[in-house]
């Protein structure tokens, strides 16, 4: 679809939409229409008297029927009215047929100059400065407004801004807010240097991996075609190494930049701490067009995504990985979630991020144990997936373990490449291709349940999953017992657990059967046919599921 050539300016009186109105109407050679002009030509009388004799309701009546006609033109300008927002059609019509732009200003200022225009024009008082205390009037009806006015694609804030420089907001608002319409194939500028694209059937979402990468955070934003106000969500601990240098990378670029720290770990992960952040945003006057930037690990990542897809109902958002587990998974495919008190992930979404920065340097500093963590998602990556990257890992592990800046680049952005293709290619899990990257979930998920996700940590968990489902692939015929053994020994280099003595069975068993997965009574299990290929089994025998945990060491 391409982008309406239709502009609408909302906002509260005396912000300007006339004046500048009419100039970006010439700028652009289009005709301009105040909404306003045209009821009180139909009407023959002043909005005064329709509000004085017809009541208010007439008025809206008579907006809504200007603004319809109005928004059927092409080419043209449209100011509207203070309070034309307030009706959801009008919202909704305005989004639908064109770009909203809303004009801003402080009631101090609104309430200047509606005093000095009150001193050029002659007759009646105006409605607000008849009021006994003219601002707190303004400034109550302005609250009232400000979630209306906020949902525009475009925002400027005209206090100190000349006239022209109101039509330039204006034309700049337009541009940005033409993206909306545009289709998914130019939706983004290029992405040139991307280490890979998730590309969704609406979405484009270039992927940036490097070592050091951080320091282009602005950068790349910018050329993701963001601008304006970025909101960095991160955890104290991340924060304090790497929030300056992102902080730094935005402004570089001329964001205005602000950050905000949530304590780290998975409690953070709560519909309480989104309100904070909800909070937050609110007392920063946060606005649509702005962005949310996710800087750490998964927790991070999924609150702060949380947080973009629902505030004013999804601003621009952008991941910025730090720990690997995040790197190669949590940051790319669009999940983002908050925890329930029973259930974890069970309040989320699927919100696209604008792009994906993931700075491999920033692993030295993360928890060896939680990298070492991460380290099993990358293998599965290549078990599942890639047989050539799961050579690499056999032949490279000292390097990779030691963080070897071009080596660990290169490798963690294949096997981001891997995650993006399958969430490219089935985003909402329904083609079944993602459900490969469930693979050593079953008992993965069930171990960490039966721990009281106190003993293992996910990638740990996973490890020895994954070496279940392996028996279990081979106990079927379909996998060799040399390939169960290069999985074990690989997982064992990394420093990675192969089995779990001592947990409870029926725990798991227990766990298991809890599990999403379980569809019917038959659970779907992630099956090796293979190294590098994977695939999907409704009818693995229950005895192989006990022979896999007897050789696991549950009891
Ligand atoms: N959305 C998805 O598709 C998806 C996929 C997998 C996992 N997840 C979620 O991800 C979360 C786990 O992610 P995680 O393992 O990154 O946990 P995390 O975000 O809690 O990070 C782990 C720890 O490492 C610290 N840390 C992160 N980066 C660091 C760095 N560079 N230097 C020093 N310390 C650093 C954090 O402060 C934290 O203490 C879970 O909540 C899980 O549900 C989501």
């Amino acid at each position: 679809m391409t982008a309406p050539q239709r502009i609408f300016l909302v906002g509260f009186s005396f912000t300007g939409k006339t004046e500048a109105g009419r100039l970006a109407a010439q700028r652009l050679g289009w005709a301009f229409v105040d909404t306003d002009h045209m009821i009180v030509a139909r009407e023959s009388k002043p909005i005064a008297d329709i509000f004085a004799h017809d009541g208010e309701a007439r008025f809206r009546e008579l907006e809504r029927q200007a603004l319809t006609e109005a928004a059927a033109r092409e080419r043209v300008v449209i100011s509207t009215g203070g309070g034309a927002v307030m009706d959801a059609r009008n919202r909704q019509l305005m989004r639908s047929s064109g770009v909203v732009v809303c004009l801003e200003a402080q009631p101090e200022t609104i309430l200047a100059r509606l005093r000095a225009s009150e001193r050029r024009a002659s007759g009646p008082v105006r409605p607000l400065l008849a009021a006994p205390d003219p601002l707190q009037q303004i400034r109550s009806l302005k609250e009232q407004r400000q979630a209306s006015y906020a949902a525009a694609d475009w925002t400027a804030h005209t206090d100190n801004l000349t006239t022209g420089e109101v039509v330039g907001e204006i034309l700049r608002g337009y541009e940005a807010g033409k993206r909306r319409f545009a289709p998914p194939a130019t939706a983004t500028p290029a992405h040139d240097g991307a280490t890979c694209v998730v590309r969704t059937a609406t979405e484009v979402c270039p992927i940036y991996v490097g070592w050091g990468a951080l320091d282009d955070l602005g950068r790349r934003m910018r050329d993701a075609g963001l601008s304006g106000t970025a909101y960095v969500i991160s955890d104290e601990s991340v924060l304090a190494r790497y929030g300056e240098r992102a902080l730094a990378s935005l402004r570089g670029v001329g964001f205005t930049a602000d950050s905000m720290a949530v304590p780290p770990g998975e409690p953070s992960k709560s519909l309480e701490m989104a309100g904070r952040i909800y909070d937050w945003l609110v007392a920063h006057r946060a606005e649509r067009g702005h962005a949310i930037v996710a800087l750490g690990g998964g927790v991070v990542g999924d609150l702060a995504g949380f947080v973009a897809a629902t505030f004013l109902r999804g601003v621009p958002f952008v991941q910025a990985p730090t720990s690997l587990l995040a790197m190669v998974d949590a940051s790319v495919g669009g999940k983002v979630a908050v925890n329930h008190r029973e259930a974890k992930n069970s309040i989320g979404a699927f919100y696209q991020p604008r792009l994906v920065l993931a700075d491999v340097s920033t692993l030295s500093t993360l928890p060896p144990r939680e990298l070492t963590s991460g380290w099993a998602e990358v293998i599965k990556h290549g078990a599942i997936l890639d047989a050539a990257l799961f050579a690499l890992f056999e032949e490279k592990a000292d390097a990779l373990k030691a963080l070897e800046p071009r080596l660990a680049a290169e490798i963690i952005g294949r096997s981001v490449a891997i995650k993006a293709r399958v969430a490219s290619e089935d985003e909402k899990e329904t083609t079944g291709l993602r459900t490969l990257l469930n693979y050593g979930h079953t008992i993965g998920h069930a171990l960490e349940a039966a721990t009281s996700y106190e003993g293992y940590l996910h990638g740990e968990a996973i490890a020895v999953g994954m070496v279940g489902a392996a028996i279990i692939s081979q106990r079927m015929g379909l996998l060799t017992p040399d390939a169960v053994e290069r999985l074990r020994k690989l997982l064992q280099r990394f420093g990675l657990p192969v089995a779990a003595p001592g947990v409870s069975r029926s725990a798991i068993l227990h766990a298991m059967a809890l599990d999403k997965k379980v569809e019917g009574k038959a659970i779907k299990w992630v099956v090796l046919e293979g190294i590098g290929r994977a695939a999907v089994r409704r009818d693995v025998p229950e005895a192989d599921v006990m022979a896999a945990l007897q050789a696991l060491g549950v009891r």
